[in-house]
């Protein structure tokens, strides 16, 4: 037990699970849900979301992993032995793996990106070219495989090398490396002049737009962004030393996450709201949108370059961390090397990309549920699988771990302080009801 990996510095630790948690949702979801949806409204009542699900919720995550430190569906049999909790684990195994299964396709797209930022000659072309090159490329069988090739060897790389050397030190040299290139772009984006419109849009408080919908889109936003309900945080939480403070973590992780957010706002609205182009979301925003903008831009290749690395940083680190799940699984559960593990996990990623890939071509035909194979995994893991993985670990903190376990996991929080009381409070009765809402809104069995 004593020669299990951890992270060796607290900055690590914050390094690792932000980096799990800033990722493609950040850049494309966030900012343009927030603009949608109310402003400054939608902020406040995300930040609620995050306050009173989010962070009791990873506190959960990582108490779990700690105290049993082991991988996730491990950790439950650990915890409660002779008992059928470790389905939270295995659900958290499947629903990461089913997400790298898209998420590692997009972000090859954002690899190409790179590539063509390097090479300049996207930037001298009309509006219509530029949405043709993506659907161009997106639509071709070879080259996005490429990409998804080079991304897993990336990863093979970073996370084979194990958790400190790996993990860790990979997030300790990348996250500062996004945090620079946003302030930079924010820096530019502040000083043009359409960026008081920009940030009107972002930010200006319309209470009218939040109603039931919204403050359901933020507690998903909440859950999506946070990388709650995969098992990430518990096989993350499985790492921490002892001296690391979970709520402190999570508040740490969780603001951070959103300045992110924010800040990937104050970056785009401004930047469009100057050049006279409408914002969008999706893979638009980055692939079509945003080139359309760089284009007007001083130095265009430049801004492109900036900007695609710091999408491909966001994506691989929460790629590491979607990884880690299986991958700490598969070593522990059947004791076989890291390596080996790794090389298991990722073979399966790749059959799984190479099938979310295709669909944009052979395979666009292919449907179930009137779902390609990218929307279909897309849909099962986040409005499926990652609710009722959330929903279960909620019952299983809230209502049957000792109370005396989890507060002595917390770490240095008293029983009877009020901080303690609201974080189990939210565990056991708010998250659970309003996971039971964000499922049915989902899966659209219930409408508001
Ligand atoms: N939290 C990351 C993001 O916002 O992009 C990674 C991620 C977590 C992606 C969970 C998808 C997901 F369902």
């Amino acid at each position: 037990m004593s020669e299990r990996a951890q992270f060796a510095t607290k900055l690590g630790v914050i390094a690792t699970t932000v980096g799990s948690a800033v990722g493609l949702g950040n850049i494309w979801r966030f900012p343009y849900m927030t603009a949608e949806n109310g402003g400054g409204a939608f902020l406040i009542v995300y930040i609620c979301c995050v306050l009173i699900l989010g962070i009791p919720l990873m506190c959960a995550e990582f108490a779990i992993g700690r105290k049993s430190r082991t991988n996730a569906a491990g950790a439950l049999k650990v915890l409660a032995p002779k008992s059928q909790w470790h389905i939270i684990g295995y659900i958290g195994i499947l629903a990461s793996t089913l997400i790298l299964g898209y998420y590692m396709v997009i972000a090859g797209w954002v690899v190409e990106y790179v590539y063509q930022a390097f090479r300049g000659d996207l930037f001298t072309q009309s509006a219509t070219a530029i949405a043709d090159n993506f659907n161009t490329f997106k639509t071709d069988v070879w080259r996005p495989l490429v990409w998804v090739g080079a991304l897993l060897v990336i990863n093979y790389l970073i996370i084979s090398r194990g958790v400190t050397k790996g993990i860790e030190k990979a997030s300790n040299i990348m996250m500062p490396l996004l945090f620079l290139i946003l302030l930079v772009f924010c820096g530019y984006a502040l000083t043009l002049p359409g960026a008081a419109k920009g940030l009107n849009y972002l930010f200006n408080p319309d209470f009218s737009k939040i109603n039931g919908g919204v403050v359901l889109a933020a507690m998903g936003q909440a859950f999506f962004s946070l990388s709650i309900g995969l098992g990430i945080l518990i096989t993350y939480g499985s790492y921490f030393k002892r001296n690391v403070t979970l709520p402190k973590t999570g508040l740490t992780v969780a603001l951070l996450d959103m300045l992110v957010a924010i800040l990937a706002g104050v970056m785009i609205f401004p930047i469009m709201a100057s050049f006279g182009i409408s914002p969008t979301q999706g893979p638009d925003l980055i692939f079509v949108t945003l080139p359309n903008v760089f284009k007007q831009m001083f130095m265009p290749n430049l801004w492109a370059v900036l900007f695609f690395i710091f999408a491909a940083v966001a994506a691989l680190t929460s790629t590491i961390s979607l990884l880690e799940v299986a991958i700490a699984y598969i070593s522990e559960e059947f004791k076989v090397g890291r390596k080996k593990a790794s090389i298991v996990i990722l073979l399966i990623v790749a059959v799984l990309s190479v099938l979310s890939s295709l669909s944009f071509s052979l395979l666009s035909e292919v449907k179930l549920f009137d779902m390609n194979f990218f929307e279909l995994s897309d849909y099962f893991s986040a409005n499926i699988l990652l609710p009722i993985g959330g929903f279960l670990l909620a019952i299983y903190v809230g209502w049957v771990m000792k109370k005396r376990d989890f507060l002595a996991e917390l770490g240095g929080v008293k029983h009877s302080t009020i901080l303690y009381k609201l974080i189990l409070f939210s565990i056991k009765f708010i998250a659970p009801v309003a996971i039971i809402f964000i499922f049915l809104s989902l899966t659209g069995l219930f409408k508001i």
